[in-house]
């Protein structure tokens, strides 16, 4: 296993420390595979995500952006297999019972929670969607004391017209509901999902774009958006939350061009990898053999990164075929062709999904920035991100905080960097020196500091420009400061 020189610790640790990423419902004990992003973690994750945006659609002359509902009816994740398939194989700890993926644990050795051998289960398949009822229909029973529910007789406990109070014969428990959890029944007509992929709302839309842009063949419909999976085991940071986002791309080619399509992907995904600043020999693609694809792949790439948990994926590259469209056309009964403007036979089109993960692109841009250093004999840590995904591109302060006209001109040049660049962060806590290292460590490219010589002498209407990665200072007219720094925009 290759592992980056970075310490998961470290990151974590400096994430919450400074207010990238928090534990989600810390303060009631938390909630065990979520994850709260605070001011610098959000604007993070949006540089990311905006990125991926203007590089992916923005920038692109053959791709469509759709953002679908993130709960949907439940005949798209019959049809697409999910109901059935989306499953990982589960074991139960039978002394402690903890439970764990089968796949990812060894077991014949001793359960990691309790440390007792041979108390293993047999797998089971364990579906990790969400369910979730839209609608007020479903109903909970309350049991009489050491009363044990028969569900043949619920019918006669539970029902009765809420108008009269007289027995209803409108609900039929065996036909209509299944219990939810405990004595929580639903109405199987309203069940619901949170959807485990962002895809499925692409290939849904995939009539509706056609029909509205008639675009030629092949082009791309892209979403970013929220994914819920109820994993098993949550583990090792945002690496595998229960709720985390994606970006993905469904790109529509015609069969006999998706090989040409899958190798311009692979080049572009490595485009991407660049532009977040991850070195390329930190990132490696893995032909994942056909026993590891998921149902509908004929072919899938991962890329994996070096995190310091392992060399781990990354990201997905996948050829699903027409597996999705032609599920759909048979659910529906509507037409998922398309016809050739050049008058040819009309077509079910194949598919490429390059889908990206953005914890995981946040871990990897942690990682990959996470340095540390010596500055005069000290220990430094710093984030060497790359100035465009920066969550504070310019921090500015004046020397001393308690001289006004120092604080004045500050102000000032503030207010004109913040109008340039919008993430300027205004910073006057403690010395000069704690304002850079701290600075450092949320990855600020430049500190402006405005001292005496800013206000008069030689040097007036000049400031001090550092930066971070070399620790260099040189002093800046303030006319020519936003012109300096326009790379940062
Ligand atoms: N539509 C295809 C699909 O969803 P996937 O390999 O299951 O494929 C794609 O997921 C990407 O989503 C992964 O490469 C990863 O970046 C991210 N991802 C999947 N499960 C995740 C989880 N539990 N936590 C964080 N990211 C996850």
């Amino acid at each position: 296993m290759v592992m980056s020189d970075v310490k998961l610790e470290d990151i974590v640790s400096l994430a919450k420390r400074r207010g990238f990423i928090y534990p989600g419902s810390e303060i009631y004990g938390g909630l065990s595979g979520t994850w709260d992003y605070g001011p610098l973690g959000v604007a993070l994750k949006r540089n990311i995500m905006q990125l991926w945006w203007k590089m992916f659609v923005e920038d692109a002359d053959d791709m469509y952006g759709v953002d679908a509902a993130i709960l949907m009816n439940q005949k798209v994740w019959q049809a697409s297999g999910h109901t059935k398939t989306f499953t990982d194989p589960m074991v139960e700890c039978m002394n402690c019972h903890s439970n764990f993926r089968a796949d990812k644990i060894d077991v014949s050795a001793p359960c990691p929670t309790c440390g007792q051998k041979n108390q293993f289960s047999e797998p089971e398949r364990f579906n990790m969607m969400f369910k979730t009822v839209v609608g007020p229909k479903y109903f909970s029973v309350e049991p009489e004391k050491d009363e044990i529910l028969d569900l043949e007789k619920l019918g006669e406990v539970g029902f009765k017209d809420r108008k009269t109070g007289a027995p209803s014969t409108h609900w039929n428990i065996q036909d209509q509901f299944e219990e939810l959890s405990g004595f929580m029944f639903y109405d199987k007509q309203s069940l619901s999902y949170l959807r485990p992929e962002t895809a499925q709302g692409i290939f849904t839309n995939f009539k509706n774009v056609v029909d509205s842009f008639y675009p030629d063949i092949p082009f791309g419909i892209a979403q970013q958006g929220k994914a819920f999976r109820n994993e098993i085991s949550p583990r090792d940071f945002v690496f595998r939350s229960r709720e985390f986002e994606q970006m993905e791309i469904e790109y529509f080619v015609h069969q006999d061009e998706w090989e040409a399509a899958f190798e311009m992907w692979i080049s572009r995904v490595h485009e991407w990898c660049r532009a977040l600043g991850l070195p390329d020999d930190m990132v490696h693609e893995l032909e994942v053999p056909a026993e590891d694809r998921a149902h509908y792949s004929k072919r899938t790439v991962d890329f994996e990164f070096d995190f310091p948990i392992g060399r781990e994926e990354l990201l997905g590259l996948a050829y699903r075929t027409d597996f999705d469209l032609m599920n759909i056309q048979k659910a529906s009964g509507k037409s998922m062709e398309y016809r050739p403007k050049d008058g040819g036979e009309p077509f079910v089109p194949h598919v490429i999904e390059p889908s990206f993960g953005v914890e995981r692109a946040i871990m990897a841009v942690l990682t990959a920035a996470y340095t540390e250093d010596e500055v005069n004999g000290e220990k430094r840590t710093y984030l060497k991100l790359p100035a465009h995904l920066a969550p504070v591109k310019v921090a500015v302060s004046p020397l001393l905080k308690n001289k006004p006209e120092l604080v004045e001109k500050a102000r000032e040049v503030y207010r004109m960097l913040k109008k340039e660049f919008g993430a300027v962060m205004w910073d006057d806590n403690g010395n000069i020196g704690k304002r850079y290292r701290r600075q450092d460590e949320i990855g600020t490219p430049y500190c402006v500091v405005i001292d005496f010589d800013t206000l008069e002498g030689d040097s007036k209407d000049t400031v001090t420009v550092r930066d971070r990665d070399t620790t260099k200072q040189q002093r800046i007219s303030i006319a020519s400061l936003a012109k300096s720094l326009h790379f940062l925009s």
